[in-house]
């Protein structure tokens, strides 16, 4: 089989003998890497423990196939990244396959310089320079394994990520730039450090040039560590079962937690699905606009571009600096062929239509992609007609930090394309929907989405905490990964992403448990009890509305003084959470729709904030009924 499924014939071949042998399926895409040594085993699993192992006994390096590889077979010239920074007054920066190699390995002997080693946990918290992409590849160079953390984050949750791992080292930047905001990274680093003593090395980009603290025993510039070392780092060997990376993420209950990736499969996954989806060709310009913080950025900014030799675009800023029309700008200047942003970018950009997008030459594109959050009909149709000139393919790709790669999707032109649907799974793929019982769905069905076979870039286990593992995603529905999301299928078998089932909060793409953000206010003081939902909205695709049982006494009684208590609980969330998470609404109550056994009823929370109180359906379990209408009360000033 072709590694590229270059036309629909292709890819309906490719689903046939995937139908028939799944591991010879894999096994026969797996062919087309670099191993060191072979496998055994292609696939030994049971989703019970859950157990999962893909090309047992073999041995790898991810960073000779996304490097080495290219560069013996006289790539080394190829623009591996393309860097354009924050202000479009600064030159795009292009790296070389061969820079780029050359970066690693210089990189990944500082790591080894500061007692970095294979098996040990590196955090990395730093802006969209190239020095991420190179840590994220050092780290995969000497096998130790990297944790990124969004720098958005805030000290607090750095922290918790810095503990769960027990990282020895982190990375980060003395500060960044994203659009016209600053922010100080090298400070917040230095306060999650107090609390994180595992930490022996804090190596330090030098990016803004800002001043900041230093404590010599831990801190380092990178730039410094750099000339002392030599370039010559040669591939760890690693066992295709051994971590690649950890990655958090939120869920419906307690702290986020720590999404487990190995070597092998992860590298098979994440260059398989890049090829296929996008449909790279060699000498094409891709560019995804997420940030490496990310999955997304994980598998379609670093490893599946680079694994395929691809050029791909890392993008320091935010699509509305210095003009909304900043996207097109760098598609039109780069001469983009695919890209891949969120839907919540795609309406916010469609809100400043025609004045932006219009006068940019996009005649590069062919393929543009969406991730992230479903996507509704009319973005979709404004990105296939304003951005795609109504010739592009367009892929709406669903997939998961768990999955480590697009799971249901088209594959460039090749698949046929619905407004607001992910289309059909990938080859290889095998996506069921199951009812409340766990009774599987034929044909067309609404449902509950899951897989009911292994893949290679599937989550291996929680960090620290395989019985969480097993109880979020194997425990719902017996023998399958429960993704956690609903999904319809038409009579055409193509998906439709409804979206999530369970308490998790989708605000701008981003993954957030309420129950997360209702401890990040529960710890306000005069804060007694409250609950998060998600609403619609029209940019951010969610938002939150948070609603406040205040103590006795302290709701103010001033309107001055709400607005002031409302901006101390925001900032009480960035602090623990992160500004990403802070409510859009925060909506003091006396009191919660509660059941006679205490539980709250986030059904009607949810209707009542999205304006559709007058559906609320069975209140009779209530142990107050007349709650409700002091609750719709409230959510007037925001509904109005
Ligand atoms: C959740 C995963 C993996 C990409 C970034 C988000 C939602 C993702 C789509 C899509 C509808 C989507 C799902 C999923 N989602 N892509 N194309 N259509 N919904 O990763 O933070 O792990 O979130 O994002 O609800 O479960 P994540």
């Amino acid at each position: 089989m072709p590694f590229l499924l270059d036309s629909p014939e292709a890819v309906a071949q490719a689903r046939q003998s995937a139908a028939v042998d799944f591991e010879a399926f894999w096994a026969d895409v797996a062919g087309h890497y670099e191993w060191m040594n072979p496998w055994h085993t292609v696939c030994d699993w049971e989703f019970e423990t859950p157990r999962v192992r893909w090309f047992d006994g073999a041995k790898l390096n991810m960073t000779a196939n996304c490097l080495d590889r290219h560069v013996a077979a006289g790539h080394g010239d190829r623009n591996a990244i393309l860097w354009e920074p924050n202000d479009p007054a600064d030159d795009t920066v292009a790296i070389t396959y061969a820079e780029l190699h050359g970066r690693v390995c210089r990189f990944a002997n500082v790591l080894k310089s500061r007692g970095v080693g294979k098996g040990d946990r590196v955090a990395l918290y730093l802006p969209m320079v190239p020095e991420l992409a190179v840590a994220v590849l050092a780290c995969a160079r000497i096998g130790a394994v990297h944790s990124v953390v969004f720098a958005g984050f805030s000290a607090r949750s750095l922290a918790d990520r810095i503990q769960d791992a027990g990282a020895v080292c982190v990375i980060t930047s003395d500060g960044m730039k994203r659009g016209a905001k600053g922010l100080a990274l090298k400070a917040v680093v230095d306060e999650a450090l107090a609390e994180c003593p595992t930490i022996t090395t804090n190596l330090v980009v030098r990016h803004t040039g800002e001043d900041v603290q230093w404590n010599t025993d831990r801190d380092v510039w990178l730039h410094e560590a750099l000339t002392a070392v030599s370039g010559d780092c040669p591939p760890e060997p690693m066992d295709s079962e051994d971590l690649l990376f950890i990655l958090y993420t939120s869920g419906s209950t307690g702290k986020p937690k720590g999404v487990v990736h190995t070597c092998g499969g992860y590298m098979v996954y994440a260059g398989y699905s890049f090829a296929n989806v996008f449909q790279y060709q060699p000498g094409d310009v891709y560019w995804c606009t997420a940030d490496i913080g990310w999955i997304t950025g994980h598998s379609y900014i670093v490893y599946g571009p680079l694994l395929n030799g691809a050029t791909t675009v890392m993008f320091e800023g935010v699509p509305t600096y210095p003009s909304p029309g900043r996207f097109w700008e760098v598609c039109e200047k780069l001469k983009v062929n695919q890209f891949y942003t969120a839907p919540t970018a795609i309406r916010a950009l469609m809100a400043c239509e025609p004045r932006f997008a219009k006068g940019h030459d996009l005649s590069a594109l062919k393929v543009i992609g969406s991730v992230g959050e479903p996507i509704n009909e009319e973005a979709w149709q404004w990105y296939h007609d304003a951005i795609g000139g109504g010739e592009c393919a367009l892929v709406d790709t669903w997939w998961q930090t768990e999955t480590g790669g697009i799971l249901i999707s088209g594959l460039g032109a090749h698949s046929p394309m619905k407004p607001a649907h992910a289309g059909y799974p990938l080859p290889g793929i095998s996506p069921v929907l199951v009812d409340g019982d766990g009774n599987t769905l034929e044909g067309e069905a609404e449902g509950y989405l899951c897989i009911d076979r292994p893949w290679p870039s599937m989550i291996r286990t929680t960090y620290g905490d395989h019985e969480r593992c097993r109880n979020v995603y194997f425990s719902a529905f017996k023998g399958k990964y429960f993704t956690g999301d609903g999904a319809r299928r038409d009579a055409d078998g193509m998906f439709r992403i409804i979206g999530r089932v369970d308490d998790v909060v989708n605000v701008s793409g981003h993954r957030f448990g309420t129950a997360e953000i209702e401890d990040a206010i529960d710890s306000h003081p005069a804060v007694a009890e409250c609950a998060v939902i998600g609403y619609p909205h029209p940019i951010k695709g969610q938002a939150v509305h948070a609603y406040v049982i205040l103590k006795d006494g302290a709701l103010p009684s001033t309107e001055e003084g709400i607005t002031a208590l409302r901006k101390e609980i925001g900032v009480q969330v960035n602090t623990e959470i992160g500004n990403i998470a802070r409510p859009d609404r925060i909506q003091f109550t006396p009191g919660l729709p509660k059941t006679r056994s205490g539980k709250i009823m986030r059904r009607i929370l949810r209707k009542v904030a999205s304006g559709e109180h007058d559906q609320l359906g069975d209140t009779s379990t209530l142990l107050d009924p007349t709650v409700v209408d002091g609750v719709i009360a409230g959510a007037a000033e925001f509904l109005a």
